[in-house]
């Protein structure tokens, strides 16, 4: 670790060539959006509730909302924690064409009354299936939400087993099995209570059941509150790859109370938060700034802080989705060190790294080739380090990985950003908010790095 610190000390500065050039050229030609590919900062709408405690039902709550830029929230934004008033809650919409429109509602204290309001308003037909994990349900949201929505509809509930191993077609099964069972008909609405692995897994069920059936995310970890259960990519593992089968399938609604975080362990709280420092280093530099002074509070769970840091999080991937819904080019570049990251995921055995865990190694790798292939200054490769280790994140692999150049190379191979043949990967470009998504790099740039990461683990000597 202190020997890749030391050589990225000495690494080249950021300089662009006319090479550099014609890269960001191709890459622009690859992008649907320019403004987005090297994009600093939001200019995407925000509707801020005024007075929602009042307000009785979503629908009316929404005519209520006033609309306010980004742009404007986020210019005084770099030290502080931006001004909330804790009686209202955000509401972040993500614009999307056909009528898919969808709000996510983010509040630390909501009343009963304004989450059934939430709820009922997004949720067309009578039954409704909510879906979460055993180590969810003992905590008591299950039994919350099936009391709030019992008055209205007809509740059905699913428990499925926990973790990242059983985000897969066998336990995905398990909630269709359910829904026939149930005889739930194509009105029907699925409840994702719970992580990124039940949101990508319910979703997917949604997406498939009767050819389509709306859902609702209920994020309840910090990475499914800034990422997951935003955008609609749903699906499940394959032990050959990392989320290879699935659908694209929006929600009706996302319903986000950080109240639910009280209950997460740290471990799974800073994974969320790798996902976060993304958004700052692939385009919202502010954010970044922000992490940096503000990290001490998201970790103590600071309710202002971490409501900032989902709202802030989920309006940088509104966004995103907006622009490119289906992934075509600038949606690509949420996958900042993903396709390490993922390989470390599967590589390792799913369940072994949590994926923000995987996620922060990747973007460590990430911002290494970046600085090796002199796209960035040795500054940010500092600066982009010094805020993992605050989130107590890790930036190496153990000893012990069974991790080597072959098993990151086959895997990456794999890689849904592979077309042609050819591998593209998400670097970091010019100061920091700025990335690339190309395929256009020294391979063995790439080499080096892996090779870097997994020189002392045990896979590498084996
Ligand atoms: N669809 C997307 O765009 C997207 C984006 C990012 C990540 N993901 C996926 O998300 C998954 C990771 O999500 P995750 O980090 O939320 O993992 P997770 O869903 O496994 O949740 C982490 C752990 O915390 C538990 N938990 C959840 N909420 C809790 C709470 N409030 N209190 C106590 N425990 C709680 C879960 O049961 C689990 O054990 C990965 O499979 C990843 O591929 C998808
Ligand atoms: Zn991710």
């Amino acid at each position: 670790m202190m020997q890749r610190k030391q050589q990225q000390q000495r690494l080249r500065p950021c300089r662009f060539t006319p090479a550099d050039a014609l890269v960001i050229a191709s890459c622009l030609l690859l992008l649907t959006s320019t403004s987005y590919a090297f994009h600093v900062g939001g200019t995407g709408v925000i509707l801020h509730s005024s007075s929602s405690r009042s307000t009785k039902s979503t629908s009316s709550s929404v005519s209520l909302l006033e609309m306010a830029t980004v742009d404007e929230a986020a210019a005084d934004q770099k030290n502080q924690v931006l001004d909330v008033n804790d009686d209202s809650y955000d509401v972040v919409k993500v614009d999307l064409n056909d009528g898919r429109d969808y709000p996510i509602y983010i509040g630390t204290s909501f009343t009963n009354e304004q989450l059934s309001d939430m709820l009922t308003s997004h949720i067309d037909g009578k039954q409704v299936l909510i879906i979460t994990n055993d180590r969810i349900a003992p905590l008591g949201y299950l039994d919350k939400y099936e009391k709030l929505l019992a008055p209205h509809k007809d509740v059905h509930t699913l428990v499925l087993p926990d973790g990242e191993a059983n985000k897969n077609l066998e336990i995905l099964q398990l909630i269709l099995d359910k829904a026939l069972e149930e005889k739930l008909d194509r009105k029907c609405t699925f409840i994702a209570l719970g992580g990124g692995v039940i949101g990508d897994m319910v979703g997917f069920a949604a997406a498939v059941y009767q050819r389509g059936v709306n859902f609702v995310q209920i994020p309840t970890t910090v990475m499914a509150m800034t990422d997951s259960s935003v955008g609609g990519k749903t699906g499940v593992n394959h032990p050959l790859g990392k989320n290879m089968i699935g659908a694209f399938h929006q929600p009706q609604c996302v319903v986000i109370d950080t109240d639910s975080l009280k209950t997460l362990p740290d471990r799974e709280l800073q994974s969320g938060i790798a996902e976060v420092i993304k958004y700052g280093l692939i385009r919202d530099s502010a954010l970044f700034e922000w992490l940096e002074n503000n990290m001490d509070k998201l970790l103590e769970r600071d309710p202002v802080a971490t409501r900032y840091a989902v709202k802030r999080s989920c309006e940088n991937k509104a966004e995103v989705v907006k622009a490119d819904e289906k992934e075509a080019g600038v949606r690509a570049t949420l996958n900042l060190g993903h396709t390490f990251g993922h390989a470390i995921e599967s590589g390792s055995g799913y369940g072994k790294w949590l994926h923000g865990e995987a996620v922060a190694i990747g973007t460590a790798m990430a911002t290494t080739m970046s600085a090796e292939l002199g796209w960035i200054d040795s500054d940010l490769v500092e600066r982009t380090y010094r805020l993992f280790e605050k989130a107590n994140l890790p930036l190496e692999l153990p000893l012990d990985s069974p991790m080597n150049r072959e098993i990151f190379l086959n895997y990456m191979a794999a890689d849904k950003k592979v077309a042609n043949g050819q591998l593209r990967l998400i670097l970091l470009k010019g100061p920091l908010g700025n990335c690339v998504f190309t395929g256009e790099f020294d391979r063995e740039a790439m080499v080096n790095t892996i090779d870097e990461f997994v020189a002392e683990c045990d896979g590498h000597s084996s």
